[in-house]
């Protein structure tokens, strides 16, 4: 890394590298988990379009508002952060989803799955900080976890709904 980006810090060399690694893959799939918000907040068909469509636009905004928090903590504490497209497509973990065509039940499901993992990835982040005495970004990572946890039981209580019959398909689709 060029020195004149070490931010000085008090935290061992080895924890700032696995803060950083962490961190940076949280940021990579927050831009990844946003775009394919938009994609399907884009995309979307049928009789819950309105209620979807503006459900996905306010969890994108969501992620995106916490990508500058996930990307200044890593400076914050020494290390470097996504620089590119490349490298985000490098290091997300959760996939692109190129599909012609999503059914809005399926959009429900795989985001609610997306979100779930992005509560274990941010969990396991906040685990390393706490081992790292980085208190900082523990206490920036606790409402990111309750939000991505609100994220994943919308749209849980969305999949119930159409498990219960009640979806796009009992209103004729
Ligand atoms: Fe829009």
């Amino acid at each position: 890394m060029d020195k004149r980006l070490a931010t000085p810090t008090d935290l061992k060399a080895a924890d700032v590298s696995k803060l950083s690694e962490a961190l940076n893959r949280l940021v990579a799939d927050s831009f990844a988990l946003y775009t394919k918000y938009k994609n399907f907040h884009w995309h979307l068909s049928g009789p819950r379009f309105r209620s979807l469509h503006l459900l996905f636009d306010e969890h994108a905004a969501a992620i995106f508002g916490s990508i500058d928090t996930l990307a200044e903590r890593v400076r914050r504490v020494g290390g470097t952060t996504i620089r590119s497209i490349g490298q985000i497509s490098e290091l997300q973990t959760i996939s692109d989803n190129n599909a012609d065509f999503v059914p809005p039940t399926a959009m429900v499901t795989e985001l609610m799955n997306d979100n779930r993992s992005m509560v274990k990835a941010l969990r396991e982040t906040h685990r390393i900080a706490d081992d790292a005495e980085d208190f900082a970004t523990a206490s920036e990572l606790e409402p990111l976890i309750d939000a991505a946890e609100n994220r994943a039981w919308f749209l849980f209580e969305l999949s119930q709904e159409d498990a219960n019959g009640t979806n796009d398909r009992a209103v004729g689709k």
